[in-house]
């Protein structure tokens, strides 16, 4: 299918030398997090807070008018919010994770457990930041990888009583965003019924969710209504807006439990604004109520994970194995041998070979395509340039700052070999 958009304003993609590439990776202690954004050709490092916004968001954004409280606002982002997610309460956040630790603080406590078909990186630190332990559960039986194991869980669930809460990660992100069948998310609300257990949702990738379900089902419902029946099941749900919501920044929390509300808005004055601001401009709220929009329209869902899977397809094509089933908002590869640290050196090669930024998530290099943003020229030149990457590993990579926690994000490393000249 087409782009269901045509551009109006264009950015100058940097043209950086093989020579410079070389320096600003040496520079970044070869781990591409740390390259500085104006070196890299081709972003695909992450699909959060990248996409391209459409002339009505950037409309309503100069629109809207910055108030303390009772902003308009922030009475369209709360319906067109609840339209789409199906909650009563909406609050507003800075992002994703500062959803995570408002809630958690609110429901964790030391000593329980949370469990999940998979975790994302800040999720699972921000349980473990509140005293919980957070343990994966994930079904990755195809066509369905986001799933939760029902068995583990039904078995976790009578055997374990320091249960409070689990979290279904819709899309699952490991993978590059394996889906969460609809069935998987009400067999998971039955049995937390069992136990008086809370199911919530990071609805972070809910459009891709339902866009993978209609592929996969062959289902003639709108991905708006197939995103209720997602939402559906969970007595709550948060999500990062810096993905299928094509914001740049801002984040939800939704929920029907009235008893919520009041620690919860209590915790957002503590540490974001006034709640109805959620940490964030009016403008961004209005970028966010129209992103929500645009988020669940069929062509907008269809035409981005139509273009993961054309990568997809092309890297196959130059001889990259890909994982599959590919996901909706990014493509996994595995690096083709073991060398020590063989998932940075991939990432840094792929950098060196063609000023193409993916990145290292798990022991697998993502390449996650930002939204409206990059052609299918462009997919078909990352393709081409990860193949070469791929088919001559040279990098030898010697850790040299290994971080505490989030390794993939911090750690830096020397080239023992393959560096080339900026080493
Ligand atoms: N949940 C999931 C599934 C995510 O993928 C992310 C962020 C978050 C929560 C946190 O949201 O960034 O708004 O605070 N994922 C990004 C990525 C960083 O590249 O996958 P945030």
């Amino acid at each position: 299918m087409h782009e269901p958009y045509r551009i109006k304003v264009v950015e100058s993609l940097p043209r950086v030398s093989r020579k410079d590439r070389r320096r600003a990776l040496s520079d970044a202690g070869f781990n591409t997090f740390h390259l500085p954004a104006d070196r890299v050709e081709i972003d695909l490092v992450s699909d959060s807070g990248t996409g391209a916004m459409s002339s009505a968001q950037w409309a309503a954004m100069a629109d809207a008018r910055e108030d303390f409280s009772g902003q308009a606002c922030h009475e369209r982002f709360v319906s067109v919010a609840r339209d789409v997610f199906g909650f009563d309460h909406i609050q507003p956040v800075h992002q994703g994770r500062a959803a995570e630790s408002l809630l958690f603080r609110l429901l964790v406590k030391p000593g329980d457990v949370v469990l999940s078909n998979t975790f994302f990186e800040t999720t699972r630190s921000n349980v473990e930041a509140s005293g919980g332990e957070a343990r994966d559960l994930p079904d990755s039986e195809p066509p369905w990888c986001g799933n939760i194991d029902l068995d583990r869980l039904e078995r976790t669930l009578r055997r374990n009583r320091r249960v409070r809460l689990v979290v279904l990660t819709v899309t699952s992100n490991i993978a590059g965003g394996q889906p969460v069948a609809i069935d998987n998310l009400r067999r998971t609300r039955e049995l937390v019924d069992e136990h008086g257990v809370l199911l919530a949702l990071d609805a972070s990738r809910f459009a891709g969710n339902a866009g993978l379900v209609k592929q996969l089902t062959g289902s003639k419902k709108s991905v708006k209504r197939l995103c209720r029946e997602i939402f559906e099941p969970a007595h709550l749900a948060f999500l990062s807006c810096k993905k299928d919501a094509l914001a740049n920044v801002g984040g939800v929390i939704a929920f029907d439990d009235g008893a919520l509300l009041e620690p919860l808005v209590h915790e957002v004055i503590r540490q974001e604004s006034y709640p109805s601001a959620g940490g964030l401009a009016a403008r961004d709220l209005a970028a966010m109520a129209v992103g929500i929009e645009e988020a669940v329209d069929d062509r907008v869902v269809r035409s981005h994970v139509e273009k993961v899977r054309l990568l997809a397809d092309r890297l196959d094509a130059s001889g990259v194995p890909v994982g599959t089933p590919v996901g909706a908002h990014g493509v996994v590869i595995q690096p083709p041998d073991d060398r020590p640290h063989a998932p940075h050196s991939l990432a840094a090669e792929i950098y060196l070979e063609g000023g193409v930024r993916a990145a290292v998530f798990g022991d697998s290099v993502r390449l996650a395509v930002p939204r409206r943003v990059y052609t299918r020229d462009h997919l078909e030149r990352v393709a081409a340039v990860v193949g070469r990457a791929f088919r001559t590993p040279h990098l030898k990579l010697r850790c040299v700052h290994s971080p505490a926690e989030f390794f993939n994000f911090f750690a830096r490393f020397e080239a023992e070999s393959g560096g080339g000249d900026a080493t």
